[in-house]
């Protein structure tokens, strides 16, 4: 009896808080003996094996709902010098970035990879997974299509026979929660000047199978019958063959095509040694511009609803600037010209997308061992520009967490406002996706009213940051 107390006191004592300090640092051993020599690691704590940091992560993120904390803890311990930790997150061995200098750096840098889950999925000769030149050249092609003053004209007039009717059709309906209608809205409008797809049942279906799309580039990338990432790549391939058979049709009846959109767009534009576009280029990048625009422009949309019943002031200022130009347009569509002399509007647009932080961190990959102020990056580790924290930290924006357009009289200190990201990977939607801020505001603010139902809504980060409810909202007319 006394031997198997003493043993039971052994474990207890000896081999519990040893294994658990294994298990504590098992990852900061591994690693720091595969990266021994040469340039040091940066600070950090590689957590758990195989989970790493990840339970940290969605206690902030899922638990707890204070986002920023989790990178404020860290910057407490390890300091503002460097602006950057090690960490071990979704899976990989990673480097956090988080002070403006070093998400610079790590944003210009091309020794960086796109950190996309897989090329299989954004498609490989999709803007999203090249790199270098062929990157350079597949990005002169998409800005021009869908970022470029021209492009914007006529996509200004195109979304908005949609937009009306929607508006109308939700006062109809009193209540509505917006994120689910803007979404059906913003992928209608999308499937129009995109490929003039009306709306129907082919529309319905390609709009599942983004949905697919979407859950499998934030799924784990292991394609076995059942899992979300397989299912993914199922959708691609039927979405594509549904943008394919478009452009064999236009092919085939029009020589190239005629239709104002950006896929007779991409079929005409050439480089500058007169080389047009291969089909798959046109299809992959179609697919991709749909990927990282349509949630991200219909979560843009709907914080804009949020913020402006919550602030009836901004709301009182929008209508004052945009009541003489309804007038004067006296029932014709507003126009990119018109928006973009909205000095106001543009103010909110931009504090709509400082505080809506659709995405709060880039993905890299090191494609060979880096170093930055002493500290190694080691080939083959994720690089995770964390830019939510510049656009919350108080250091870089007073009082960040209020809704305040006229921060915007100011242009903002140099680094730190990043939500398009930087560098040779700026988004290549930003105007678009501020435009269609813009021309929403518009007709809102000129025609309707609308309150909150749940006012005190909590918000959830994961995947992306909104209102619990989807901001459920009772809507009529002025
Ligand atoms: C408010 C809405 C949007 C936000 C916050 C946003 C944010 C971003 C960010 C942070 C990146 C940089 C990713 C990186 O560096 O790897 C990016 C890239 C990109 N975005 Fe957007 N985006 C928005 C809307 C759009 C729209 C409307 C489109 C097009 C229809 C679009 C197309 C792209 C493309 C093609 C890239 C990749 C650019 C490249 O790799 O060269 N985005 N976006």
């Amino acid at each position: 009896m006394e031997v198997l107390f003493s043993l039971w006191t052994a474990v207890i004592i000896g081999i519990i808080p040893l294994a658990g300090w294994l298990l504590w640092w098992w990852n900061d051993i591994w690693y720091a003996v595969a990266y021994a020599g040469g340039t040091k690691l940066p600070p950090g704590h590689m957590g758990l094996p195989f989970f790493g940091e990840m339970l940290s992560f969605l206690w902030y993120f899922k638990i707890v709902r204070q986002p920023d904390e989790y990178i404020n803890i860290k910057r407490r311990k390890y300091g503002d010098g460097v602006g950057l930790y090690k960490t071990h997150l979704f899976g990989s061995p990673s480097i956090v970035v988080y002070s403006p200098m070093a998400n610079k750096f790590v944003l210009q840098e091309p020794t960086f990879s796109p950190g996309w889950p897989s090329s299989k999925l954004m498609g490989t000769t999709s803007l999203l997974a090249m790199e270098g030149d062929a990157h350079n050249r597949m990005r002169s092609f998409v800005v021009r299509a869908v970022n470029h003053p021209d492009a914007l004209h006529r996509i200004t007039l195109t979304i908005q026979p949609r937009l009306r009717a929607a508006l109308e059709s939700w006062v109809q309906s009193g209540r509505i929660v917006v994120f689910n209608e803007v979404k059906k809205v913003t992928f209608e409008n999308t499937g129009k000047y995109f490929a003039s797809f009306e709306p129907g049942p082919l529309l319905d279906t390609l709009i599942e199978l983004f949905y697919g799309m979407l859950d499998g580039i934030r799924a784990y990338p292991i394609n076995l019958p059942g899992t979300a990432y397989h299912h993914a790549l199922q959708c691609r391939w039927k979405a594509i063959e549904i943008f394919r058979e478009e452009l064999e049709k236009r092919k085939k009846f029009n020589g190239t095509n005629d239709k104002d959109d950006l896929m007779g767009e991409l079929m005409q534009l050439k480089d500058e040694e007169g080389k047009p576009l291969r089909d798959i280029e046109v299809l992959d990048n179609i697919a991709g511009l749909i990927i990282a625009g349509f949630e991200s422009i219909s979560l843009a949309i709907t914080w804009g609803f949020y913020y402006l019943a919550k602030y009836p002031e901004v709301l009182k200022k929008l209508r004052e600037e945009h009541l003489p130009i309804s007038k004067k347009l006296n029932g014709d569509f507003i126009t990119y010209d018109d928006v973009s002399s909205c000095k106001y509007t543009n103010k909110v647009v931009e504090e709509i997308i400082r505080l809506a932080n659709i995405s709060a961190c880039i993905f890299r990959i090191a494609s060979k061992d880096i170093d930055y102020k002493g500290y190694k990056i080691p080939k083959g580790w994720k690089v995770i520009s964390w830019i939510r924290y510049l656009h919350t930290n108080p250091e870089n924006f007073d009082d960040p967490m209020c809704f305040n357009p006229d921060r915007w009289n100011e242009p903002p200190k140099m680094g730190t406002y990043l939500v398009f990201g930087g560098g040779p990977r700026i988004c290549a939607g930003s105007k678009l996706a501020r435009l269609q801020v813009a021309v929403l505001i518009h007709h809102l603010v000129v025609g309707y009213r609308w309150e909150l139902v749940n006012p005190e809504a909590e918000i959830t980060y994961l995947s992306h940051p909104k209102p619990a409810d989807g901001v459920e909202i009772n809507i009529s007319k002025i």
